[in-house]
């Protein structure tokens, strides 16, 4: 899929690789649709790219996820990619994992980007095209004592992405896993729960950018392959898996 023209929706993009990915495909002529809760910050990218639209959406609301595609089609007529990226961490070890810190992360992880591709494949499969890219994360590769909660709900979309893969290549659907490692964001700032695991900030790790994070999502739009592990070098601190 070639971004020019392509009406792009990209949920998490208020920070970190969302507002990156975002920044990357309109300048490479999508017309970006950004998702995320704080409307704010949307408001403000949005000035920047010309032609997009922020639509404040809280992504563990399935009202919410149907209102931001259907304004998406009735704005644009069409939604040719889907970027899954809004995430949250729960960085606890087994032990400590709260099951309403694991509901919340499941809801905006999993359930959310579910909701997502619901709520697009009718119209992807009536244009005959489409992408989807669900933004995973590396820590689903390997063993990382510590990320247990977080990294249960990336394995779920990580299935659900290869099975979705699967059903949709007649339609002309393409549905993409992006596996980032650790990524200079806000994101290790608003865990839901827990700390750096692993390694994280003591120097072992260097994080990627979010901007490299992005550039191997266009990429993986272009290219339609089904995987792309961002692996990092751990300096043999995990089990690779
Ligand atoms: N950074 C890393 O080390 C790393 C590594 C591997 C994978 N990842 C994955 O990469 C993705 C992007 O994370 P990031 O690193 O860019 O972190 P980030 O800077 O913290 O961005 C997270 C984004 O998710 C949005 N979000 C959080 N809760 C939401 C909700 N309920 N509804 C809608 N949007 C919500 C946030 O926006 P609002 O707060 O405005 O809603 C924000 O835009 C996540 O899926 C994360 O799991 C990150």
């Amino acid at each position: 899929m070639e971004l020019d023209g392509a009406v792009v929706i990209v949920t998490g993009a208020s920070s970190g690789i969302g507002a990156a990915t975002a920044r990357l495909a309109a300048a490479q002529g999508a017309v970006v649709v950004l998702a995320a809760r704080r409307a704010d910050r949307l408001t403000a990218l949005a000035a920047q790219l010309p032609g997009s639209l922020a639509l404040p959406t809280d992504m563990r609301d399935p009202d919410a996820i149907a209102r931001l595609v259907q304004t998406t089609l009735e704005r644009h007529g069409r939604v040719d990619v889907l970027i899954n990226n809004a995430g949250q961490g729960l960085h606890v070890p087994v032990e400590q994992i709260d099951l309403e810190d694991l509901r919340a992360v499941t809801e905006l992880n999993f359930y959310g980007p579910l909701l997502a591709m619901q709520a697009v494949i009718p119209a992807m499969r009536r244009q005959g095209r489409g992408v989807i890219v669900n933004v995973s994360s590396a820590t689903t590769r390997m063993v990382l004592p510590g990320v247990g909660g977080y990294s249960a709900t990336k394995a779920a979309l990580n299935m659900l992405s290869d099975v979705a893969r699967a059903e949709l290549a007649a339609d002309g659907i393409v549905v993409s896993v992006v596996y980032p490692s650790v990524t200079a964001t806000e994101f290790h700032q608003s865990l839901r729960a827990g700390g750096r695991a692993g390694g994280f900030g003591d120097g072992r790790i260097e994080p990627q950018s979010a901007e490299s994070v992005a550039e191997a999502i266009v990429a993986i739009i272009r290219s339609g392959d089904p995987e792309v592990v961002l692996a990092p070098s751990w300096g043999g601190a995990v089990t690779q898996r």
